[in-house]
This record gives C-alpha cells, structure tokens and sequence, in this order.
C-alpha cells in the first residue's frame, strides 16, 4: 500500500459508540471497505445518561469483536494496512482510553503507525466529504466519499451540535480550523437529553422530543431565544433548560405533563434550532464562507436540517449536511479525517499517544505537525 492511496483502520470510542471502519483513498474519493457500529443506548436509558465506566466496559467487551468483524468486511488482512486511526478525545476518559490502548496495541502488534483523531473533526469531516448519496435518504451509512475541491470549499463554515458539543468552526483548509463559538455551558444535545427527563420522555432525548414535537405546537410558549444580545458566536442552553423547568412545574400542578408534553417540545425545540441558526447567519455574514457545513448528533433533528437549508438557500451558500446515519458517532467520520492526516505525516507511534479529555481543536493539528 502506499502514501498515496492509503488504507486505515479507524477506532472510535469516545462516547457511547463503539465503532470501527476501515476506509481507503484513490484520487478523488474515498471508500469505506468495512464499517461496524455497536450503539449503547439500550443500557444507558435504565439510568437515563451514560455513566462513563459502565460505557468503558461496554467498549472492552465489544471492540476486539468489532474490529475482527469490519477487517473481514474488507477482505484485507492487517499487512494491508497502512495506519491506525483512532479518537483520542475530546470525550469521556474511561472510555477513549480503550479506543486509545485497542489501537495501541494493534500498532504495536502490527507495526503500524497512529493517525491521532480529534472527535470534532470526524464530525465536521462527515459533512464535508460529500456521500454520493441523498444525506436525507439512506439507512445505512453510506461507502463511497467525494474528497472537496479547495477552492470551491474552503473556507467552510460548520456548524457541529452534538451530546458534548456546540460549536461554530471555521475550517480554513484541511486540518485547518479556527474555533468562532462555543457553548459557555450545556450543549444542545445535553439540553434535548436533560428537558426530556423533565418530560418524562425516553433515553436519548433529542430523538423522544423531536417525535414528541411533531404534533406539538412551537408557539404555545414563547421560550427566550438564548444569547441573541451576547454579541459574539458563543451559545449557551442551561438558562433555556431552567425556563423550560419552571414552565413544567407549573403546568404540572394543575395537569398531567401527557396534556402538554408535545407544545413543550415543540416550543423547546423552536427555541434551540432559533438560536442555532440566528448565530449560523451572524457567523455567514462575519466570515463569507465557501459552504455551510451541519454535523454531530443533533442534525439528525430535522427542524434543524430544515432551518439550515433554508438559512444556506437565503444567503446563496452551498450547503452540506452530514447523512442521517453519521450524525451520531461513528468510526467512518473518524477514518475521514484521518486520511488527509496521515498523508500530512500526522503520524505517532504507538507508544507516544494518550488520551485527552478535552483537546483544542484549533492547535490540535499544529502540535501534531510532523
Ligand atoms: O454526536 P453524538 O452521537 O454524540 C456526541 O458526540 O455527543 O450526539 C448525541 C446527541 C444526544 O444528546 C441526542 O439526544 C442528540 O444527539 N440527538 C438529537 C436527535 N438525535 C440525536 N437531538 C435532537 N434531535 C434529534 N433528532
Ligand atoms: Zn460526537
């Protein structure tokens, strides 16, 4: 194999995915050989959240299995691959440490080299190598990607919300990328998980509300928009989650939450995709993007993939979102990103990564520069 069509083996496990892909480059795309995914959430809805050691020993029991099932998937056998790219944070510790110490072993066993991933940039990576397919279309995750033209891209503006994130990124170039907003507190995925305990809706929350939604009307209760005034590009959904708070408790005291519970979510999530998209278009409008990119859990939400391609169409932006089946975690995201960082050189062995709770995207790559 070689540096210029690469094949990699890439491991995620920073959450409560396990998954594992193996992708090869040839010109202008990249395919995905082999991909696995093992989800959790059936065992952390019996708690309502995931609790980091019950999601690490999860990983441990289904990782090797997982990786000896996507190599046979790909008819390849370990010579054939070139490197070893896994998540080494941002995420929960215990569990990116067994992503971390799996591809340290197999780069030790196989003498291969590491390709270090930042969980972001698999998310924004999922958006920006276009699926040959309609993003709105398919089940399952799609196995071919168009690798971007520069200078029809770049710079890109993305928009990731996810469980652990919100965050406006300009992507300057391949592993380029400069952090314009943030959240000051909960993400919107943790607001959708946390407003749907109030509801007394399902594990994960984001899909419960947004079901719940449907037949829901948004006007019912005008929640404030949060951080319109602030200025800059941050967001911040904790203040949002107490008024929803206060609203429950008093419609509960005099009725059942099942009376309410879809004008809740209704206006709860009107709320969230209005501020998402009012800092989105304060972002277009500051930096003039090439594309607009959504990605991360969230834009599964299809209020949000509407309100984006509405805003991307007003400002005449070329627009790309991630497809339904990688918005949530996934290794394929992972083996995206990794390919343009290998061929960087990005490269470390196996003896010289660790993972990290809370990397900076935007010097993430500079500190790995060969
Ligand atoms: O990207 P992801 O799988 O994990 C992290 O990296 O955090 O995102 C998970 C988050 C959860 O908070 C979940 O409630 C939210 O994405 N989510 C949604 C929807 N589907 C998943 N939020 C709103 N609407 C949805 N349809
Ligand atoms: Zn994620």
């Amino acid at each position: 194999m070689s540096k210029s069509s690469p094949h990699l083996l890439a491991i995620e496990t920073s959450c409560d995915e396990t998954a594992v892909a193996i992708v090869k480059r040839s010109q202008d795309t990249i395919s995905v050989l082999g991909q696995t995914v093992a989800s959790q959430i059936d065992i952390h809805a019996i708690t309502g959240g995931v609790v980091p050691e019950v999601a690490a020993r999860e990983h441990v029991a289904i990782l090797p299995s997982l990786i000896k099932n996507t190599l046979k998937q790909s008819r390849l056998n370990p010579s054939q691959l070139d490197a070893i790219a896994v998540t080494v944070g941002p995420g929960l510790m215990p569990a990116l440490v067994i992503g971390v110490s799996a591809a340290q072993a197999l780069a030790y066993a196989w003498q291969k080299p590491i390709v270090p991933v930042h969980h972001l940039e698999g998310h924004i990576a999922s958006a920006l190598y276009r699926a040959e397919e309609n993003p709105n279309a398919k089940p399952q995750i799609p196995n071919q990607f168009a690798i971007p033209i520069s200078k029809h891209t770049f710079p890109a503006l993305a928009l990731i919300v996810s469980g652990g994130h919100t965050m406006l990124v300009l992507v300057e170039d391949f592993l380029k990328y400069r952090v314009l907003g943030t959240t000051r507190d909960d993400a919107a995925g943790e607001a959708f998980d946390k407003v749907a305990r109030l509801l007394d809706l399902s594990y994960p929350g984001g899909p419960a509300i947004s079901q719940a939604a449907q037949t829901g009307n948004p006007n019912t209760y005008p929640f404030t928009r949060p951080m319109l005034r602030s200025g800059d590009l941050d967001f911040s959904f904790s203040g949002l989650k107490t008024e929803v708070l206060y609203k429950v408790r008093e419609l509960s005291a005099t009725q059942p939450v099942t009376q309410f519970v879809n004008d809740i979510a209704a206006s709860f999530q009107a709320a969230v995709v209005d501020s998402l998209t009012i800092k989105t278009a304060r972002a277009i409008e500051q930096t003039k993007p090439r594309r607009l990119l959504l990605a991360g859990g969230v834009a599964a939400n299809a209020q949000l993939r509407q309100a984006a391609t509405d805003l991307a169409k007003q400002t005449g932006i070329p627009f790309s979102l991630a497809p339904l089946p990688l918005c949530s975690d996934n290794a394929v995201m992972i083996g995206l990103a990794a390919v343009k960082a290998y061929q960087a050189g990005h490269v470390s062995n196996w003896s010289d990564i660790d993972a990290a709770a809370r990397p900076d995207l935007a010097t993430f790559r500079r500190r790995l520069q060969a």
